[in-house]
This record gives C-alpha cells, sequence and structure tokens, in this order.
C-alpha cells in the first residue's frame, strides 16, 4: 500500500451498508475520508454507524447537485453510491464528468458485482453499463466484483417476515454470500494503492443452493415457517441456475454465511 494521502479520500454512498464499512476501513488505516450522501449530516445517527467522519459532503448524484465541491481536492473515489436502477449509470457519469474537470486526477474505485455481464438481470445491465463509463473515464480507475453480500441475502428473507412462506427459488440456484467487511477492507487497500484496472474478484467461502440459504435464515431467525422454493422462467433466472453469479476460483472471503446469521441474529 502507498503512502497514507492527506487529502481524503471520498466514499461515495458512505452511510449505506458497503460504503460505512469503507469509511471505517479508510480511517483504521489513518486516512482522512470525506464522505458523500443526499443528506446533511446527523452527527449521532451517522457516529453510531461510522464513527466521525472528517468531513461531509451533501450531493445528490441523479440530480446533479453538490458533486463538484464533494469531489474538490480528493486524491480518490470509492464510488459505493447506488440507486437501485438506471439512474446507476447516469450518477456515475456525473461522477466522472465532475471530478476529470475538477482539477486533479482522482484514483476511481467503484464496487460492482460478479456476473453483471452473464446474467441479464436489469440492475446487472445498469452496473454493467457503469463499469464502462469507468473504464473509459480518462481518469486512473479499479474496478472491483464481488458475489453477493450475507447481508443481501438475510435481508431478502427477513422481507418476507409478515408471509405464511418463506419464498426461493427452486432449480439449484446458487449464491457464494460474502462478508460486505471484507469487501470494505479490500476497496480501502485498492484506494490507498496504485490503480489496478480490473483487480481480482472476490467470492464468499462457499456456494450455496438458495433453498439452504432460506433454511439457513429460517433457522437463525427461529421460524417454522414453510419454505417453497419457486421454480421460475426467464434468461435471467437460467443463468443464476447455471452459475452465472458465482467465482468459484476466487473463493476468498472468510466469513461464510452462518457465521453472519450467528452474529446478524445472535443464534
Ligand atoms: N448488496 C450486494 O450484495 C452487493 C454485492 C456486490 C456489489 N454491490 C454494490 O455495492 C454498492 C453498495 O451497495 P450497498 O448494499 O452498500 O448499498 P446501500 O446500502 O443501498 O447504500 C446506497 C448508498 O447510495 C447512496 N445514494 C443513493 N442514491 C444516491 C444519489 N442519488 N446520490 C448520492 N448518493 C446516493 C445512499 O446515500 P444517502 O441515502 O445517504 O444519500 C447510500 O449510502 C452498490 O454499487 C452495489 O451494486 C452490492
Amino acid at each position: 500500500m502507498s503512502e497514507q494521502p492527506s487529502s481524503p479520500v471520498l466514499v461515495t454512498g458512505g452511510t449505506g451498508t458497503l460504503g460505512r464499512q469503507v469509511v471505517r476501513a479508510l480511517r483504521a488505516h489513518g486516512a482522512p475520508v470525506r464522505v458523500m450522501s443526499r443528506r446533511p449530516r446527523e452527527p449521532d445517527a451517522v457516529e453510531d454507524r461510522i464513527g466521525p467522519p472528517a468531513q461531509w459532503a451533501v450531493a445528490d448524484l441523479v440530480e446533479g447537485t453538490g458533486i463538484a465541491d464533494a469531489v474538490r481536492g480528493v486524491t480518490a473515489i470509492v464510488h459505493c453510491a447506488t440507486t437501485l436502477g438506471s439512474a446507476d449509470v447516469r450518477a456515475t457519469q456525473r461522477l466522472v464528468r465532475t471530478a476529470r474537470t475538477s482539477g486533479g486526477r482522482p484514483h476511481l474505485v467503484h464496487i460492482s458485482i460478479v456476473g453483471v455481464d452473464r446474467v441479464p438481470m436489469f440492475y446487472y445491465r445498469a452496473k454493467l453499463a457503469a463499469e464502462r463509463v469507468v473504464q473509459d473515464c480518462g481518469l486512473p480507475w479499479t474496478i472491483l466484483r464481488t458475489t453477493q453480500f450475507h447481508d443481501l441475502v438475510a435481508d431478502m428473507f427477513a422481507a418476507q417476515s409478515r408471509l405464511p412462506v418463506m419464498f426461493t427459488l427452486a432449480g439449484g440456484a446458487r449464491l457464494q454470500p460474502i462478508d460486505s467487511g471484507e469487501v470494505a477492507e479490500r476497496l480501502a487497500a485498492l484506494a490507498l494503492g496504485e490503480p489496478s484496472g480490473r483487480a481480482a474478484e472476490m467470492g464468499g467461502p462457499l456456494v450455496h443452493d438458495l433453498r439452504e440459504l432460506a433454511s439457513m435464515s429460517r433457522r437463525a431467525r427461529g421460524s417454522s415457517r414453510p419454505v417453497l422454493p419457486l421454480r421460475l422462467p426467464g434468461a435471467a433466472v437460467r443463468a443464476v441456475r447455471s452459475g452465472g453469479l458465482l467465482a468459484e476460483d476466487r473463493a476468498v472471503g472468510a466469513v461464510d454465511h452462518k457465521t453472519y446469521l450467528r452474529r446478524r441474529y445472535g443464534s
């Protein structure tokens, strides 16, 4: 890792699941950090979650407000903000355009998802297009693709807590969930190092069938609801079934899903 920067590293989405852990990891390395959020800082709430950030920038990457101030003087940008839709591409374009004209040459570190080029889902198409924006940005860049976070998998089943059954996918759909804290550590290290272009992918330690993940989640939550596997049609489901979201040769994560659930639910 190179010498610590004296100008800040900007974390877009620094209030999100991944971003707040990136903020913590950067601070643990002694790097000054600027958090970007659409909302003004609410000291108590924010400091509970991420500790006191050195700097705070209110900006909206979709509306295009506040971005110039957010990127001014930063040495690197870890781009964790997401809008969960096609606006993601526009947001990345706005970020890149403003960073390019900011007078500096910040290192842009972008988080993406394993299989965005194999699984034809709406969100993944936007992520793939955002990757292209980063690759063509004219700034030094690094892209890290990872598999799904444990948080996302657990949230997916927790969101069904009011239903009488738990729905999941049938037919051998598999995921390889990874700890978002480990991803955050890697992103912080990448941001503090030299630009790497495409960084080696990161996958979680174990591959699980979605039915198995549903059962694990049910057990961890102390629920006895039946799991109902659905057989859905479509190219995206087919691609997931054939392993499109896996990085089996890059199973570098240490925390497995069972350990994550134990931490989350204390069981
Ligand atoms: N979840 C997974 O399994 C997974 C796996 C691999 C990669 N990824 C990628 O990791 C990244 C972070 O995911 P996450 O789960 O941590 O997301 P998240 O918790 O939903 O956080 C989203 C963040 O984006 C910010 N944001 C939303 N709209 C914005 C806008 N218009 N302008 C500026 N900021 C905006 C939000 O900040 P405010 O609300 O404070 O404005 C928030 O901090 C995403 O790019 C995602 O694709 C996720």
